[in-house]
């Protein structure tokens, strides 16, 4: 018999009958709350849920975790990650100025290898066979977290029931409510969200007529810029080794660092991005973001290294933080080419210590000032006021011999610079 394409499945994706316990990311939401019921309806096999803190605001987690108990889970696990996230997982993309397409502070892509981490050793300790998360089968994070996991563990399989289910919006409520599963109050609100200490991302709604602004009621974090303060506010970031220590001269962990600028930047509605993104899998698709503390972050940290490399290293590194980007927002944490890049930025980041000064305004973050000492900028020889060090009578030698072979090509085809036919 002839297979239909629906039962192709990769050697990874768990069959029912062959999962005894699984561990399940879940968030709270309507999605993962239902897939509890399914899971252990469909596999017939024992479910734990697996909650995160990584900074996410819409939830009461210990809402969460009574939830998750009463709709079957043996066991709801909430877990503080958001040290870890910070200083393991945030701080590489802060080193690598990350932005995806020039745009993107790969907010949601940083969390998957986190979540996957845990996934697994949760996994791990409570002998579970599969592991299940809620990403759809058009979006990036079963990219994300398939690969991560299965390099952690080649033998789990794995659930992603959205991919699987082929439930309508109407037929997933249907079911939620055949179920005693509680329909959350916003069940109307459009977007899908993602929300995490670097960011919130949202899509859906109207937010995929690429043609249209987004209306402001996407936003939860930053004021719309017309409505931020007609004042403008100052802020000091003091860096160590490229990483943020201290807000306006008081040290803090970078996580309580991050949220505090989350809301100081959302109050001057910085870092709202409208951005058309290349997903992993050829889909074009609108995200709207929020992202005030890691726009301003990466303003400031990107100021910061240009101060102290030279201009060799100015004009490489962001190529290399081009590419890691590129592979950590393709689901790539584990390449080892993700990890080689990775020395080489840490190389770099070892002189990039110092403080920026920053002006927030009306949804713009600008650098007012920097101060490092490793700055390479050498006021003597910068200056054109009195006392200047360097040497302007050596300049035209070096002139001669930089321009030699420009000049030379130029006259070659007649002084017109024109190529000969060929
Ligand atoms: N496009 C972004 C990414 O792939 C964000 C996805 C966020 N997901 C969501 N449900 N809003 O990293």
């Amino acid at each position: 018999m002839k297979k239909s394409s629906k039962n192709i499945t990769s050697s990874y994706v768990a069959k029912p009958g062959e999962v005894d316990k699984c561990i399940l990311l879940y968030s709270g939401g309507l999605d993962t709350s239902v897939m509890i019921k399914w899971i252990i309806e469909k596999y017939g096999c024992e479910v734990i849920t697996l909650t995160l803190d990584i900074g996410q605001k819409t939830k009461d987690l210990n809402e969460v975790r009574d939830k998750a108990l009463k709709l079957g889970a043996t066991k709801a696990y909430i877990i503080d990650a958001k040290q870890d996230f910070a200083d393991n997982y945030i701080t590489k993309a802060i080193k690598a100025n990350a932005l995806y397409e020039d745009a993107y502070p790969i907010t949601t892509a940083i969390a998957r290898p986190l979540k996957a981490k845990w996934a697994v050793e949760i996994a791990k300790k409570e002998g579970a066979d599969a592991i299940a998360h809620g990403s759809t089968g058009k979006g990036n994070d079963q990219v994300r977290f398939d690969t991560t996991i299965l390099a952690l563990n080649p033998e789990i399989k794995i659930i992603a029931p959205v991919r699987e289910w082929g439930l309508s919006r109407d037929e997933e409520i249907k079911y939620a409510k055949k179920h005693s599963i509680p329909i959350p109050i916003d069940i109307n609100n459009p977007y899908s969200i993602d929300e995490n200490l670097w960011g919130r991302s949202v899509e859906c709604g109207e937010i995929e007529y690429i043609d249209r602004e987004v209306s402001y009621d996407a936003l939860a974090w930053c004021r719309p810029p017309e409505d931020a303060p007609d004042k403008p506010e100052y802020i000091n970031i003091t860096f160590h080794k490229g990483i943020p220590i201290a807000l306006n001269g008081e040290n803090m962990e970078l996580w309580r660092l991050i949220n505090a600028l989350n809301i100081i930047g959302g109050r001057h509605g910085v870092g709202i991005i409208d951005h058309v993104e290349d997903r992993i899998i050829g889909i074009k698709s609108r995200e709207f973001y929020e992202a005030p503390a890691a726009t301003i972050i990466i303003k400031a940290h990107k100021d910061l290294e240009k101060t102290v490399c030279t201009r060799y290293e100015n004009w490489f590194k962001p190529i290399v933080d081009k590419e890691w980007t590129n592979l950590v927002y393709s689901g790539l944490w584990v390449e080892p080419l993700t990890k080689d890049l990775e020395a080489f930025i840490n190389k770099v980041n070892n002189k990039v210590s110092g403080t920026v000064k920053i002006k927030l305004y009306k949804g713009n973050a600008m650098v007012m000032g920097r101060d490092s000492p490793n700055a390479l900028y050498d006021k003597k020889l910068a200056t054109y006021e009195e006392g200047q060090l360097f040497n302007q009578s050596a300049s035209p030698g070096f002139i001669e011999i930089y321009s030699l072979q420009s000049r030379y090509a130029y006259q070659l085809n007649g002084g017109l610079n024109i190529e000969p036919d060929i």
